[in-house]
């Protein structure tokens, strides 16, 4: 386990005056103690580290968490977690409050009788660079993800479903030692390629469709996340017009993807690229978002991205789109490392228009 981002976190408490955090977040539980499991917190001051977990977990925790002391509760997690931090003698203690849900909030203050437990902290932004071990997971979520693609575009073909095609990369993700989807898969074909978050639905695919597949897999719990648009048959000329305004786009933003830009720069760099083709206004969602643990973090490549300068170590998606309602649409999306010269593309399947016959 990484002591780094335990150093991290203790340096943002002495940093807000604080004594302790309580941890609740799934995600970031992982992140700090290397613990995999739900219903659970963790108590950080400058000198413990607490694992709070029931019976299920014990076992699971003293094995993951190796920097943790594992206490297992028997009456109750959130009261056993207020107990410790009175026991510690903590005054100001910090929250995540963007994942905490109300009520288990006001049962800790309650409990937490003369103690400060007013501020909220943002846990997440420690893990925004992402490290080494990190990068080597999703290096592997990415090539998943290829791997994937190369079975998908043989098994595609006229009177499939769109379930269909999403049962299929979800078993070959998994064989291929995907612990999960990172998310939903989207199979969007025809008409209803349109619509950018269109789930996979009993559809039939018709030659002359377009099928936009966007999909992700899980590795050690992180992420990857790919977009790519077949065209059903042979495309036509505006097919073909629009897909290439598209991979245009999303070319240029991977050669702009860089140390020091900022995500409103580059979100609106690619506004302007398919300005050029008339197509800018049919292009209604962010550019890019990162990812990590969890499938859409910060920063983003978006007009209200508050991303001033990207930095070596971050992730982040490259993933424009045109979306002409009544027509179709398409995205072509990669999974994009943040170099200290520029950008690396971890997903590395060919964007190439691909006409299946
Ligand atoms: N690829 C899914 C998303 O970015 O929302
Ligand atoms: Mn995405």
């Amino acid at each position: 386990m990484n002591a780094n981002r335990l150093t991290a976190l203790r340096a943002l408490l002495q940093h807000k005056g604080l004594d302790a955090v309580v941890v609740t977040k799934y995600v970031n539980l992982h992140y700090f103690s290397g613990f995999r499991g739900d219903d659970t917190t963790l108590v950080v001051t400058k000198d413990e580290a607490l694992l709070v977990t029931d019976n299920r977990y014990t076992e699971q925790a003293e094995k993951q968490a190796p920097l943790f002391t594992v206490v297992e509760h028997r009456h109750g997690l959130l009261k056993k977690t207020a107990e410790l931090l009175l026991k510690l003698g903590c005054q100001h203690v910090g929250f995540e409050g963007r994942a905490i849900v109300y009520a288990d909030y006001a049962a800790l203050k309650g409990w937490l009788t003369g103690v400060d437990f007013s501020v909220s902290l943002d846990l997440d932004a420690l893990r925004q660079i992402k490290d080494e071990e990190e990068i080597g997971y999703i290096r592997r979520a990415c090539a998943i993800a290829d791997k994937v693609f190369e079975d998908i575009v043989h098994f595609i073909r006229p009177g499939r479903t769109e379930i269909e095609v999403a049962a299929r990369l979800e078993q070959v993700m998994r064989e291929a030692g995907s612990e999960k989807p990172s998310f939903d898969t989207i199979v969007a074909s025809g008409l209803r390629s349109s619509m950018p978050h269109g789930t996979a639905t009993e559809k039939v695919i018709e030659a002359g469709d377009f099928v936009t597949m966007d999909y992700g897999a899980k590795f050690e719990g992180y992420c990857s996340d790919i977009t790519r648009t077949v065209c059903v048959g042979e495309a036509t000329a505006r097919q073909r017009e629009v897909y290439e305004a598209v991979l245009g786009t999303q070319e240029m933003v991977l050669a702009a993807i860089a140390p020091g830009k900022s995500g409103k720069e580059i979100d609106a760099a690619s506004r302007e690229f398919l300005k050029k083709y008339g197509l800018a206004q049919y292009f209604g969602h962010g550019l890019g978002h990162s990812l990590g643990l969890e499938i859409h973090e910060e920063p983003r490549l978006s007009p209200s991205s508050t991303c001033e300068h990207l930095m070596p170590g971050m992730l982040i998606t490259d993933e424009p789109g045109v979306y002409l309602p009544g027509w179709g649409g398409l995205r072509i999306e990669d999974t994009v490392l943040v170099t200290k010269t520029g950008s690396e593309r971890l997903t590395k399947s060919s964007k190439a228009l691909l006409e299946i016959c």
